[in-house]
């Protein structure tokens, strides 16, 4: 029934183009699109990717998929053209750097110049096309901190916050290349859109957790899950958000994507918007999973010290909610999904014993 009013919506002959239409956001994207009415352009490197993902969208004739590729000057040209909009969603997520580099220029060469240069061609082809109005960058969390600049502890975090990219360099906290080519490729979006009048529009995005259409597990839903899973490098990026901001703000995947085309078309949208539902300090967090999965108590007391005792800084969505948009599900709705979704796909075990 929701599904059916949704066809009939507003979207009908408008088009929107999505780039990382295979990944755990961009496929919703193109779900919810599909489903509101929208005819959608589906940009991916892989067209193997989405043989599993086209019956989920069951786009008809309204989707159309495109074989792009950031580090591919023009690449989005075609996707991009008879598009109202554009929805930047695709990033790389791998930042493994080689043993014995020099770790710094490892970082600028071979992840933070191609995540740059990779918007920028995408931004270069939206600026040559008429139809394309508005452009909604998906950034995130990690370009901002909750910490001030003596180190104590922001009462509000809100979209001016910003994570200072030389503090960064310096401390090279766990997921410090994702953070600086987050960081410096949204400046560089923004510097580019100015010159270029091109009407950019970026989502603060939390970590997002839901239900996933993709095979593998996201990334950031095993992040979530690290306290379950006791995955080191996961639960280290857990521990580096935690200290980074005091708490743990998320936000679920339909509510991002709602957030994403609430902002393309809202008329006094402009810069930054953070998007985050509810936050939670690590006990909470581990109170939570616990009771959608129940899990060693040994695991919890340890990921609990690590909370830093004061109340923890607000992550503030204001600015986007002022404007009118409103979360559909809180913390236990995207604990459940998450939960119920890793083991529908076999990620987590269906039942499990306490010690
Ligand atoms: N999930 C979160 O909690 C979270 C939080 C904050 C911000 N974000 C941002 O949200 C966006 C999507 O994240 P996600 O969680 O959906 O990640 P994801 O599942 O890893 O998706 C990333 C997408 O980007 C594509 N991509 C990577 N490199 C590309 C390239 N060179 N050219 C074209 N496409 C490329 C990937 O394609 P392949 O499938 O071919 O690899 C994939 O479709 C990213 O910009 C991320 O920084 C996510």
């Amino acid at each position: 029934m929701e599904e059916n009013e949704e066809r009939r919506g507003k979207g009908k002959g408008l088009s929107y183009c999505v780039t990382g239409a295979t990944g755990f956001i961009g496929s919703w994207l193109v779900k919810s699109l599909l489903r509101r009415g929208y005819t959608v352009h589906a940009t991916l490197r892989d067209p193997a990717k989405a043989l599993h993902l086209i019956p989920l969208w069951s786009g008809g004739d309204r989707l159309r998929v495109f074989r792009a590729n950031l580090q591919e000057e023009g690449s989005f040209d075609e996707a991009v053209k008879g598009c109202s909009g554009v929805f930047h969603v695709a990033a790389s997520m791998e930042f493994e750097v080689p043993a014995n580099e020099d770790i710094d220029s490892c970082a600028r060469a071979n992840f933070i110049e191609p995540a740059i240069s990779g918007t920028l061609n995408l931004l270069k082809s939206c600026s040559k096309t008429e139809s394309v109005k508005r452009v909604v960058f998906t950034s995130s969390i990690s370009t901002l901190t909750a910490k001030d600049s003596s180190g104590n502890w922001r009462n509000v975090v809100d979209e001016s916050c910003q994570t200072p990219v030389d503090h960064v360099w310096k401390t090279k906290a766990s997921g410090w290349i994702y953070v600086l080519s987050k960081l410096l490729t949204e400046e560089a979006a923004f510097q580019f859109a100015k010159q270029s009048e091109v009407d950019l529009v970026s989502v603060i995005t939390t970590t997002v957790a839901g239900s996933f259409l993709t095979e593998t597990v996201p990334a950031s839903v095993r992040v979530l899950l690290s306290p379950i899973t006791g995955d080191p490098m996961f639960s280290s990026i857990l521990s580096a958000v935690n200290s980074r901001m005091g708490s743990i703000a998320l936000v679920h995947v339909e509510d991002i994507c709602s957030a994403h085309m609430f902002l393309m078309e809202h008329a006094r949208a402009e810069g930054r918007y953070i998007c985050s539902a509810c936050s939670c300090v690590m006990s909470e967090l581990v109170n939570h999973l616990a009771k959608e999965y129940p899990f060693s108590n040994l695991q919890r007391c340890a990921l609990v010290e690590e909370e830093h005792g004061s109340v923890p800084s607000e992550i503030s969505s204001k600015k986007l909610r002022d404007l009118g948009f409103s979360f559909k599900y809180g913390l236990e709705d995207i604990m459940n999904h998450t939960v119920n979704s890793s083991i529908d796909c076999g990620f987590l075990y269906p039942n499990v014993k306490l010690d």
